[in-house]
């Protein structure tokens, strides 16, 4: 989208400033203007600061929007969802509540291979369906960017499905969408026991296909103890990126497997989950200028203790939230309920919630040049809040209180 608005009377303008992440002590540095404007033209911030300051003969014709003196912040970005999935595992989170471990449904076939079953007989137009109901859902909580994975295909034509799913979502809802492959995502049933087989396949066969199709901007594998070791993931990831991919890595989720440690090596974008990641492996993580992402909702479906985002700030790493949305361990993407635990639970303040959540999440998808802050030549993606401080986000715990959304300059969702 690329439109002109004007937003004025903005009682609260509050931002991260930066083409880049920001890491460590720089996460709780806020921009914070009263009585704000922002104005954008062809979809790009032209000014954001005092509304006493607006260059008015540049806003000459622009259409106005008043904010009535609620609060502005920029677009959420979701750095890290499986969002274009067929069929739920709902009994599966029943038996979890029961105590049943999540990797004890996956090793008996259920998991994420139930999730391929149901997307390998969904239609195109099926997931493109699925994929778009849930980008409104997103869009209304403020989410304006979102990272999509395959996975529940596990073969060629199901994964390039996926990936073509998000490429017409991004053309079809107002919402950036940026695809990820996730083909090491489970071993599939006809390579029973041989993932370094499946890996063979996924390496000769479906990267170069994924490729050539053009749609997939990062890979991703699940590095996990009966899911892909250490030296699988290892040995998909430089085939990744000798094929000039960017790379993202589930890491350290259940087991404390070293993933972390692995993304610092290979110089990753982003390492996600990282429950159990290790005090040196955050702190490579840190030197190597991976984005730590923690997935907050996913701890708290599986009773899990949450990543320790406040050691990884305080290591110097830069830290992005996202929601994981997947039909398994999280069917959430509640950006309320992250900010409500990410201050509450994870001992972040609500500037770091919100440094992660926006200019830090785009570093994670590797688009902080564009996207994450209110400020002269980033996107136009803005959020007003129905209350007048950025405070509400947190205080209203759990609660959606986006009134209107912006995306590149043109009104995409109002309350
Ligand atoms: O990020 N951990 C691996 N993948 C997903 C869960 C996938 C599923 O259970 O369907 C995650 O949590
Ligand atoms: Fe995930």
């Amino acid at each position: 989208m690329a439109g002109d608005i004007l937003v004025t009377n903005i009682g609260e303008l509050s931002t991260p400033i930066g083409t880049s992440a920001r890491k460590g002590a720089q996460m709780k540095e806020l921009r914070v203007v009263e009585d704000a404007a922002i104005l954008v033209k062809d979809g790009v911030i032209v000014f954001a600061g005092p509304g006493a300051d607006v260059p008015w003969e540049e806003a000459d014709g622009v259409p106005v929007l008043s904010a009535a003196g609620r609060a502005a912040l920029p677009g959420f970005v979701d750095s890290h969802t499986h969002f274009v999935f067929a069929g739920y595992r709902d009994d599966e989170f029943m038996w979890r509540t029961q105590g049943v471990p999540y990797m004890e449904i996956h090793n008996r076939g259920g998991g994420i291979r139930r999730s391929m079953e149901a997307t390998r007989a969904a239609s195109l137009e099926e997931l493109v369906e699925l994929g778009e109901r849930r980008l409104w859902t997103m869009l209304s909580m403020g989410v304006t960017t979102v990272e999509g994975k395959s996975g529940y295909g596990l073969d060629l034509q199901t994964e390039l499905r996926q990936l073509e799913a998000m490429s017409i979502l991004a053309e079809r809802t107002p919402t950036a969408v940026v695809p990820t492959y996730l083909g090491p995502h489970a071993t599939p049933p006809e390579f029973e026991g041989r993932s370094s087989d499946y890996l063979d396949y996924v390496i000769e066969e479906v990267l170069p296909s994924v490729r050539a199709q053009g749609f997939a901007r990062f890979c991703d594998v699940f590095c996990e103890k009966g899911v892909f070791d250490l030296e699988e993931s290892r040995r998909y990831l430089q085939a990744a990126a000798s094929l000039g991919f960017p790379l993202k890595l589930h890491a350290d989720e259940i087991e404390p497997l070293g993933g972390a440690g692995l993304a610092a090596q290979m110089r990753a974008v982003s390492a996600d989950h990282l429950l159990k990641a290790s005090p040196q492996d955050i702190a490579a993580m840190a030197s190597a200028g991976v984005v730590a992402t923690c997935l907050p909702l996913t701890a708290f479906a599986l009773r899990e203790p949450y990543a320790d985002a406040r050691l990884m700030i305080d290591s110097g790493c830069a830290v992005a939230l996202a929601s994981d949305l997947n039909p398994g361990s999280c069917y959430s993407q509640s950006i309320p309920l992250i900010i409500a635990l990410g201050v509450l639970y994870m001992r972040l303040s609500l500037e770091e919630v919100l440094t992660a959540l926006t200019l830090n999440g785009a570093a994670a998808l590797g688009l902080a040049d564009r996207l994450g802050s209110l400020e002269p030549g980033k996107e136009g993606d803005i959020v007003l809040l129905e209350a007048n401080s950025s405070r509400f986000l947190a205080y209203h715990a759990g609660m959606n209180v986006v009134s209107t959304v912006v995306k590149g300059g043109e009104i995409a969702y109002r309350a």
